[in-house]
């Protein structure tokens, strides 16, 4: 088996599927540019993001989608259309609605939402039988204005409307008697008026009413609203902060699903998009999950989705910087900017929300902006637990902007922030130096942007302190804003993400479009170990492109087993057991969209001693765009109770996807590899893997 070259075996089996493809090539909205994905949505040229307003109605299913008509970069919101009637095979539709004048004065984007079929006309926008589509979304405002409704909007303010389309979602009519039908957010949090976003809408028979569920993005709450007509909405509820709050909140939803497949335990799962502050080891944009319940006004989440971190209990506190007293009067030495001062409350003049500090102060250098420059010395202390615990957050920068750990005039230990103005909780393993005099310093050399630190609450004790960890909907970095179809049989929950991430998105290598959307994903809600979670996997109905299927069963793979060239749209099965570890095996998976000599590749597997999956995109092409691109991500998988691990790997000519386990754990990734880099292998590191089982498919063009 061995020495057969796989990759050849199946080409020769492809070969009808690969001339068909160069035909194609020659036509000019073939999508065959290099990156060009050959079955994830893309529209054939422009700026996407966000999907909007998916909906199921008459055997078509409806994707809106955030949309730049003028150009490769983010502006001009619109809502772009596309139909399909498998989720698979896709048809660019004339824009649905556009950024209202368009293209020289425009004094109204459509940003994110969703649509309804609003089947009992309780809207009255459409008549006996013929039942309106409803889409209402976040107008944005980029300046003041009085409107058609005679209500005036703020500069840049952000506020719900409605739109109607009577002919099956083609055309639209926005309802300018009453838009914006949300005008502020309300009290206590009108203030948020520029952050104010993303309505969800779906009807909750229970009630008999709509339920809308949108974004306070920057106060990292969700705010529930129901109506009876989708005009008139009455707030309920609000929700949050919880878990992963590193960056603003957007893109809520909220729906049900029954536990295991038993339609008599419904529990309903909340997803939220946080910008930056994703997955560990991402940069940028993520989605975090809620399991809980709702009972159509409040959703209240299982004490299990909540994860509080801190440090252990019984920590002894070295200085939390609260009571108002210098640091001088804390016997902490200041030099520079820092001479005289005091840790200060919160947010400084000019500063982001600074957030995740404890109490009511902490040390924040932005006293003259960026320009502060110093350091502060605490009192010395002998060492006598095994962790020092501490918040952090502010620049990115170990020399400039850190806290910093002393013994006997050497440093040994440094943490910076991550330029974000939350902190988060950081640990140092202190165990080596026991009964050491020590001293920690914060310093600020820094002057440019994020010339900053902000540090809080430095603890002892014999444990890490671990941070409000969330539950990841996908770990890698390029997975955000994902929505779920309305329209559906009842708990049946498909939902498209866009793949992409904003702190990269617009400079992706791609043109003349930009961003493709995630294959369509199942969602379910399954019990592992103890915990209801949400799963994942790919619509059935993408199988009508997937062909060729060819299995292998390994006995025995050492270091390396070449798979030749496989192609650049594959989907590929792979098991394998991981009762390997006994063995200190490390590392077991696949390299995928390779260049013959391997220079070029992206590594997708499994690593036996932590039990994550990875997947390194650390030299998958051209990663030049963006120094945060080249990277490698880890995502939690147990593995099976039988001791298997399996990976469903879904490749396209710019990314992969990664169904872990029952799809308990999913990542997803750009890739910008050569045209050449079509070949893979498997590897196994650090000792054999036994009774490998592969399976590769190519996959299909929907295009052609
Ligand atoms: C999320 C988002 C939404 C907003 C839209 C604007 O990606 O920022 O909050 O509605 O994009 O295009």
């Amino acid at each position: 088996m061995k020495s057969m070259n796989f990759g050849m075996l199946l080409k020769v089996l492809l070969l009808g599927a690969f001339v068909s493809q160069v035909d194609a090539a020659q036509s000019k909205e073939s999508y065959t540019e290099l990156y060009r994905p050959q079955y994830h949505y893309t529209p054939a040229q422009n700026w996407m993001n966000d999907p909007n307003g998916l909906v199921y109605a008459d055997g078509t299913y409806h994707m809106y989608y955030q949309y730049n008509p003028g150009g490769n970069t983010w502006g001009a919101m619109s809502w772009g259309h596309a139909t399909s009637d498998d989720l698979t095979h896709w048809k660019e539709e004339p824009v649905a609605l556009l950024a209202r004048g368009y293209p020289n004065n425009i004094t109204e984007m459509f940003f994110s939402g969703s649509v309804v079929i609003d089947e009992y006309n309780t809207s009255g926008f459409g008549r006996k039988g013929h039942p309106p589509w409803v889409a209402m979304y976040t107008s944005y405002y980029p300046s003041q204005q009085v409107l058609p409704s005679g209500k005036q909007v703020r500069d840049q303010q952000q506020a719900q409307s409605i739109s109607y389309s009577l002919d099956h979602g083609a055309t639209w009519t926005t309802y300018d008697d009453g838009n914006p039908i949300i005008l502020d957010p309300p009290s206590p949090y009108q203030d948020q008026y520029l952050d104010f976003r993303d309505p969800n809408i779906f009807w909750h028979q229970p009630i008999e009413k709509w339920v809308a569920v949108i974004s306070l993005a920057k106060v990292h709450k969700l705010l529930i609203y129901t109506s009876s007509n989708l005009k008139q909405w009455n707030m309920e509820s609000e929700f949050g902060p919880f878990n992963a709050v590193g960056g603003v909140w957007e893109c809520p939803n909220l729906f049900p699903l029954p536990v295991d497949g038993d339609k008599s335990k419904v529990k309903w799962a909340a997803i939220v998009g946080v910008n930056p502050g994703g997955p560990p080891g991402t940069v940028g944009s993520g989605i975090q999950n809620f399991v809980g319940d709702f009972n159509g006004s409040i959703f209240t989440p299982d004490p299990k989705s909540i994860h509080d971190g801190g440090p252990p209990d019984g920590s002894l506190i070295f200085e939390d910087f609260e009571g108002n007293r210098s640091f001088a009067d804390r016997g902490w030495v200041a030099t520079g900017d820092f001479i005289g001062t005091s840790p200060t409350a919160g947010t400084l003049p000019g500063q982001n929300p600074v957030t995740g500090f404890l109490g009511k102060q902490l040390v924040n250098t932005f006293l003259n902006g960026d320009l502060t420059t110093g350091t502060l010395t605490s009192p010395p202390f002998n060492v006598s637990y095994k962790y020092i615990n501490f918040l952090v957050g502010g620049g990115d920068n170990i020399n400039q902007t850190a806290i910093r750990l002393q013994i006997d005039g050497s440093i040994v230990h440094a943490t910076t922030g991550s330029n974000s103005e939350q902190l988060t909780w950081q640990s140092w393993d202190v165990s080596a130096f026991q009964n050491q005099s020590a001293v920690i310093e914060i310093i600020d050399l820094a002057t440019g942007g994020w010339g900053h630190i902000n540090v809080d609450e430095i603890s002892f004790a014999n444990s890490p302190a671990t941070n409000n960890n969330a539950n990841w909907l996908d770990w890698g970095p390029d997975f955000y804003a994902a929505q779920g179809y309305n329209g559906l049989a009842q708990y049946q929950r498909t939902i498209i993400s866009w793949m992409n991430n904003w702190q990269y998105g617009a400079t992706i290598p791609t043109s003349p479009w930009r961003s493709a959307m995630t294959i369509p994903r199942q969602l379910s809600l399954k019990t592992i170990d103890e915990s209801i979670v949400v799963v994942q996997q790919p619509e059935e109905s993408w199988k009508a492109i997937s062909r060729s299927r060819s299995v292998l069963t390994l006995p025995s793979v050492t270091n390396i087993y070449n798979l030749g060239d496989i192609g650049k749209a594959v989907e590929i099965q792979l098991t394998f057991p991981s009762t390997e570890a006994a063995n200190g095996k490390s590392e077991f998976g696949i390299t995928v969209r390779a260049s013959e000599d391997f220079s070029e590749q992206t590594r997708i597997g499994y690593d036996f001693t932590t039990q994550q999956v990875f997947i390194d995109r650390t030299k998958s092409g051209d990663i030049s765009f963006d120094s945060t691109f080249p990277s490698l991500y880890y995502a939690p998988l147990s593995p099976s109770l039988n001791n298997t691990v399996k990976l469903h790997i879904f490749v396209d000519w710019s990314s992969v996807e990664v169904f872990g386990g029952q799809g308990e754990t999913t990542m997803t990734a750009q890739i910008f590899p050569p045209e050449n880099a079509t070949y893979a292998q498997l590897f196994s590191e650090g000792g054999s893997t036994n009774d490998v089982q592969i399976c590769i498919s190519e996959v299909r063009s929907t295009w052609t």
